[in-house]
């Protein structure tokens, strides 16, 4: 059998067995572009429609229960709807005047940006609904700070769907990066430079060559969407010099890295400090909740008094700081960091459980398989993981270019087919595999492994 073949075998069997999902895909498309409101959420042949949630499992409109490692995009670190948020907000709710937006500052906010602004080396924060517009808001903040126009950011880098950032996301053309998005000024792509990531000399080559006039570069030290990567230690530290020589404002991406791999940013790793870190995901406790922190003399450019010509419009949105929201961040990240000692080096424990463990098993099949979402240097506590088919041997990935070269990974079997498969055993994954939440059991890994083996003995026999 081939691959297209496995693939349509498989897909055959999810409609078979996802009828009323089926039916709610199309009935929806009528009033929504294919099925939702998230292109990542509604895979192909259509996404199954989830019903119920708890811990380590998601349920769908035909009964499936799945043991899910996509967790709310990766932000429930204790699982879905973890009794510390739902009690306190089903307590807020009861309140007489309490629960829903209410236009006004709220008791909580303050709280939530002062725990966060603990866990890293002081400075201000704001807040607003999505980790898009923190780093739209971030950008803007460093334009304004710098006097300058120009963005570097990273190839493969992701900062969410804003004008600032659409680019070089994952297609290149004859090794230039390509805007990503209709709708955008000319000039704002003419302005946004991409680096590779963990590429060292080129990073000192866009300086040289653009240094002068790069308001920030903007980047994740754990990269995402591209593949599960780490920056390297020196290249972290490089970015951080070299900032700072060109007068450039260095913006980390930890809407994914930021209480993931310890109960603070992920740059506190690295000993670097960013002047600007945006937050997301997590830091809501699975409401919508973003933040932007950093150098106060970065952040008063949006209080109305800074001076006109340099004054931002962070406006965090109607909905920020909504007191809900605040209510679930605080009492979320007071439970991670209250609980950090036994819960990081568990999800550290069980991603590398799983990493060894895939790596192993496509092995004595006969596949090439690498697993991302690690790196010993920085952190033994990583519970992220990609997995990648290779074609050509790699030592180790250190860029989304990698990733996402035909000669050297099979991306389709990674992120469409092995992802049916495992889905057809009970298993949600994302990127190869996803992120292990404190709410998975020792035996969910076990069985994920064991589901991992049956695809693996299954390929080995049938695909050329
Ligand atoms: C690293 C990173 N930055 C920014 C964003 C955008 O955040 P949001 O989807 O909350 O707008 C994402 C979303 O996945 C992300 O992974």
């Amino acid at each position: 059998m081939d691959k297209g073949r496995l693939f349509q075998k498989l897909r055959q069997e999810y409609v078979r067995t996802h009828p009323r999902s089926e039916q709610r895909f199309r009935e929806i498309s009528n009033f929504q572009i294919r099925g939702g409101s998230h292109n990542l959420r509604l895979f192909p042949p259509f996404p199954f429609y989830d019903s119920w949630a708890r811990g380590s499992q998601i349920r769908d409109l035909d009964g499936h229960t799945y043991v899910d490692f996509w967790q709310g995009h990766f932000g429930n670190i204790l699982g879905h709807n973890p009794p510390v948020v739902l009690d306190a907000l089903a307590e807020h709710f009861r309140e007489e005047g309490q629960g829903l937006a209410t236009g006004f500052p709220g008791i909580y906010q303050g709280d939530l940006a002062k725990l966060i602004l603990s866990r890293m080396g002081g400075g201000k924060l704001r807040f607003t609904t999505s980790g898009t517009l923190a780093t739209m808001y971030a950008i803007m903040l460093a334009r304004s700070f710098t006097g300058r126009d120009m963005v570097l950011k990273i190839g493969g880098g992701w900062h969410g769907a804003q004008p600032y950032a659409l680019k070089g996301i994952s297609v290149f053309k004859e090794g230039l990066a390509e805007v990503e998005s209709a709708g955008i000024p000319l000039e704002m792509n003419a302005n946004l430079v991409v680096s590779e990531f963990n590429n060292i000399p080129d990073l000192e080559q866009k300086f040289v060559e653009y240094g002068d006039r790069i308001a920030c570069l903007i980047m994740e030290p754990f990269i995402g969407a591209g593949g599960f990567l780490f920056g390297e230690k020196q290249y972290i530290v490089r970015a951080r010099e070299l900032t700072q020589k060109y007068g450039s404002v260095l913006i980390f991406d930890e809407v994914i890295s930021g209480f993931r791999f310890h109960a603070g940013p992920l740059q506190s790793l690295y000993g670097v400090e960013a002047d600007l870190t945006v937050f997301g995901k997590a830091i809501g406790g699975g409401m919508p909740v973003s933040a932007l922190a950093g150098k106060s003399k970065i952040m008063e450019l949006c209080d109305p008094s800074a001076p006109p010509d340099k004054r931002v419009k962070f406006e965090g949105g109607t909905f920020s700081a909504h007191p809900s929201c605040m209510l679930a961040g605080l009492r979320f990240l007071e439970y991670l960091i209250e609980n950090e000692d036994q819960i990081y080096p568990r999800l550290g424990r069980l991603g590398n459980l799983v990493r060894t463990g895939i790596e192993e098993i496509f092995g004595r099949q006969g596949f090439n398989v690498r697993c991302t979402g690690k790196n010993e240097d920085i952190t033994t506590h990583s519970s992220v993981i990609g997995v990648h088919f290779l074609h050509s041997n790699i030592e180790r990935f250190t860029s989304p270019e990698q990733v996402w070269d035909p000669e050297i990974s099979d991306f389709e079997l990674s992120e469409n087919i092995f992802k049916l498969a495992m889905l057809m055993e009970g298993f949600y994954t994302f990127h190869g595999f996803g992120a292990i939440s404190h709410a998975h059991s020792e035996q969910e890994i076990k069985a994920s492994l064991e589901a991992v083996e049956r695809i693996a003995r299954q390929w080995r026999e049938h695909l050329d």
